[in-house]
């Protein structure tokens, strides 16, 4: 063999080497995008559990946005001022945000299917609100 001819070789064993390298990127960016492609439609927004009635104390938009502001600025209130509004109280929220489990049980904080750690398991955000207060309406009947 001449040196030209084994260099010929060397030189087409290394395409074939590139372009079964490009195949595979080519395969592994398909399978990456199928892949972020369903876990984008899995996960875009959690799905956050219907509440009861027609409506909520606000706008559901700003519900989304400033219930925050609404709680902790009612509990400013409550607490400074001694003003106590049944609106925009947490018991309030849990009537009419309560979740059930399997047993038609009303589910408390500590379960992830709970309305207000759906977003917020979703968001990483904690909030220590229910050490005080209940997370689920008041048992009707003692079970
Ligand atoms: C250390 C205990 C404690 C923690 C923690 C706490 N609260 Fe309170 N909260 C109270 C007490 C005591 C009152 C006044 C008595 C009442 O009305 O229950 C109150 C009242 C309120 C009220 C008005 C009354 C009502 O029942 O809704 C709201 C709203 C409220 N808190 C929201 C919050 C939110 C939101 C958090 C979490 C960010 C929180 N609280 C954390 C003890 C606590
Ligand atoms: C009279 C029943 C009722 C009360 C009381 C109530 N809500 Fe609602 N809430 C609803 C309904 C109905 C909706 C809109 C439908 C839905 O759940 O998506 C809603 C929507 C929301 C949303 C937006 C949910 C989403 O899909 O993004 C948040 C957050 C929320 N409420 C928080 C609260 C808080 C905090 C309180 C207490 C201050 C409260 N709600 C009190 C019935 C209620
Ligand atoms: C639609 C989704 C959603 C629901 C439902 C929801 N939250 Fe939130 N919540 C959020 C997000 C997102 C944040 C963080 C906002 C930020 O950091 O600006 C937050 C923040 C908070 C904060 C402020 C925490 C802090 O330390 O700054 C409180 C208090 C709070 N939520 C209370 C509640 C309560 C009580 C419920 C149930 C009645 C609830 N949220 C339901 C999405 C939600």
């Amino acid at each position: 063999m001449s040196k030209s001819t084994n260099r010929q070789a060397v030189t087409r064993r290394s395409d074939a080497g590139k372009t079964k390298f490009w195949y595979r990127l080519a395969y592994l960016l398909i399978i990456i995008g199928v892949m972020s492609m369903t876990a984008y439609a899995a996960a875009p927004y959690p799905d956050v559990p219907k509440g009861k009635g027609d409506q909520c104390v606000e706008d559901t938009e700003f519900m989304r946005a400033n219930h925050m502001e609404l709680l902790l600025h009612q509990r400013d209130e409550t607490m400074h001022r001694g003003i106590r509004t049944k609106k925009h109280s947490l018991k309030n929220c849990m009537e009419c945000h309560v979740v059930t489990d399997e047993s038609n049980r009303p589910v408390s904080a500590e379960n992830p299917k709970h309305f207000c750690r759906v977003c917020h398991d979703y968001a990483a955000v904690s909030i220590d609100c229910f050490e005080c207060h209940a997370s689920k309406p008041r048992a009707k009947q003692s079970n």
